[in-house]
Formats: structure tokens, sequence, C-alpha cells
């Protein structure tokens, strides 16, 4: 079966552009970010101690993420409880990345996201997607944006959301975590190096989309 791999900094629409490409070739569309925040959230509801090796190992095992989905978007399950809405708020996104550079987590959702593929094409959007998850990905795609326009589109994604959060905490976050993934030892964010480098600043959805589709087109 086919996979798609779109990595890339956070907020660069990667999510968008891989829900888009899924549905256009009729494949799955899974967000390995929303796997991550849910552990997170866990960990945050459960007082986990993330510099305690023996805390995490415990909590790791009572956890499972699933999804549920759907035509109008996937929710995101942590134990059969839907949280999708409730991993997009802040206190998430501000623990998050320190939660992705645990190996035992890292392992745990690697495994689970390649199980999810089995069978069915995937189109799954990350950060080690081409570089871990997928290295034999049929299409390996790097989005990548000025830092003003993922600021806008992150402030506008939360605010359809309810939230209204400062241009400047969310830059801050936006630096964090970019920095957070790019530097950590275990599966850090990078381009695959048979990846295509996608600039999306000043492309549409409905342009990316193109561009991919036809890529993909090409490759499967
Ligand atoms: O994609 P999203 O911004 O929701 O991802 C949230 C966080 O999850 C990232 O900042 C990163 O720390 C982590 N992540 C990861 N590997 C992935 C996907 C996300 O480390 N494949």
């Amino acid at each position: 079966m086919f996979q798609i791999a779109i990595d890339g900094h956070s907020s660069c629409g990667k999510s968008t552009l891989a829900r888009a490409l899924a549905r256009e070739l009729g494949y799955i569309y899974i967000d390995s970010g929303a796997m991550y925040r849910a552990v997170t959230l866990f960990f945050l509801e459960n007082r986990v101690d993330l510099y305690d090796q023996q805390q995490i190992m415990d909590n790791l095992h009572k956890l499972e993420v699933s999804f549920v989905l759907a035509e109008a978007g996937n929710r995101t399950l942590l134990n059969g409880r839907d949280v999708e809405d409730r991993i997009r708020e802040m206190d998430v996104a501000a623990k998050v990345s320190p939660v992705a550079t645990i190996p035992e987590v890292r392992r745990k959702m690697v495994k689970r996201q390649r199980e999810l593929a089995q069978n069915q094409g995937v189109v799954m959007d990350g950060r080690d997607i081409g570089s871990v998850v997928f290295p034999k990905a049929a299409l390996k795609i790097f989005l990548t944006a000025t830092v003003d326009r993922r600021v806008e589109r992150r402030q506008r994604q939360l605010l359809e959301q309810g939230h209204v959060i400062d241009y400047e905490d969310i830059l801050h976050n936006l630096y964090e975590r970019d920095y957070i993934d790019s530097t950590r030892s275990d599966s850090p964010l990078m381009k695959a190096p048979d990846a295509i480098v996608i600039d999306n600043s000043n492309l549409s959805p409905e342009e990316q989309l193109a561009i991919c589709a036809l890529l993909a087109r090409h490759r499967l």
C-alpha cells in the first residue's frame, strides 16, 4: 500500500494539505501530531513527571490513541474519549514538544502509526514521517512557509475554535517547538534526502493540492 509523507515546521498547513490530498486520492489521512498531543494531554491530566522514566513507562501502558476517520474531519480519541478539540489548546501545545523528545513515547507512536497505515493507502503528516515512519513512502513532501504566514494561520485556526491568542504568544510557541523538534536526538524534524520542498507562503490550498496531486499521480 502507498504512503505519502508530509513533514515540515509547525503551522505550515500540513494537515490542511494532507487531508485534501487524502480525499483526492481516496486514501486515509492520519495526523501524527495529534497523537503526540493526546499523549501530552494524558501526561498533563495524570501529572506525569517528564523526567521520571518509571512514571513515563507506567503511564504509557495506560494510554491508547485512536481515530474516528470521517470526511468532515477526523476525531482523535484518547482511551476512547474524543479529545480532538482539547488537544489543540495552548497548555498542550506548550508541552507537546518536550513530550515528543522522549524515545519511549516515539517508539510507541511510530508503531501505532505503522499499524494505522496497514492495508490502506495513507497520507500522514508530521515531523519524521518521511525520515523514520515511512522511509519508503511513495512521495515525500517537506512543507515550509514564512514565520509571519505560519503565525497568522495558527491564530486564525485558534480563533475559529474560539480561542483568542496574542500573535507574540503563538510566535513564541512556534519558535520553541521548532527548536526542540529540530534539535532533539531521537528522530529530529528534518527534510528526508528524497523529499520535495514546497514553500507555500504564497500558495492557496487549492494550488498546493494541485501540485501534490500531480506529483502523487506521477509516482503511484
Ligand atoms: O503537527 P502538530 O503541530 O500538531 O504537532 C505537535 C507536536 O508533536 C510537534 O511540535 C512535535 O513536537 C510533535 N510531533 C513529532 N513527530 C511527529 C508529529 C508531531 O515529534 N511525527
